[in-house]
């Protein structure tokens, strides 16, 4: 089924000029762009977003360090597009993370991750509500689709 997911490429993935290799590893991999947009967050955004984690040690500091710089919104389109994405991504700490995944390939940090996905349907649409307005996700086919897919109607 086709789904669409949330990232956001973190201010340390803006502050290190890693923003275009790291929607390449995306395009690389045949999912489709909907959404992209460069974002100074407010701390209430912040706070909204990981709000799961309001308890938590790292919270505070973690507000902190995503308002610091801007930030790309990307929201991506594909079959399986969540867990897919959350496969490129890798561990949540460049130290723990595989070699081939984009955080550990880029990542050295227990603190800063570069990049955040949606792990869940459920938290992929609250995540895009949060970040974009409807009418800033486009709906439109790519040329390769049947190609990346080798599919015909199903998915269309
Ligand atoms: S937890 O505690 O198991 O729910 O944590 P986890 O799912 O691994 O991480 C949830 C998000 O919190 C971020 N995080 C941190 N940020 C800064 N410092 C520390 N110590 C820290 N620990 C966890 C982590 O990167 C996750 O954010 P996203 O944006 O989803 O990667």
């Amino acid at each position: 089924m086709l789904e669409r997911t949330l990232i956001l490429f973190k201010p340390d993935a803006l502050q290190r000029r890693l923003a275009g290799r790291i929607l390449q590893r995306f395009e690389d991999k045949g999912l489709r762009i909907v959404g992209l947009k460069l974002m100074q967050i407010t701390p209430q955004l912040a706070e909204k977003h990981y709000e799961a984690h309001k308890t938590k040690g790292f919270y505070p500091g973690l507000v902190r360090f995503m308002t610091s710089s801007p930030v790309v919104a990307l929201c991506l389109e594909g079959k399986d597009v969540i867990a897919i994405v959350r496969k490129l991504v890798g561990k949540t700490f460049g130290p723990d993370a595989d070699p081939g995944t984009i955080r550990g390939d880029y990542g050295a940090s227990k603190s800063f991750n570069l990049i955040h996905a949606s792990d869940a349907p459920e938290t992929a649409k609250r995540e895009m509500e949060l970040f974009f307005r409807p009418e800033e996700l486009l709906e439109w086919k790519p040329a390769d689709f049947e190609w990346v897919y080798d599919v015909k109607d199903e998915l269309k």
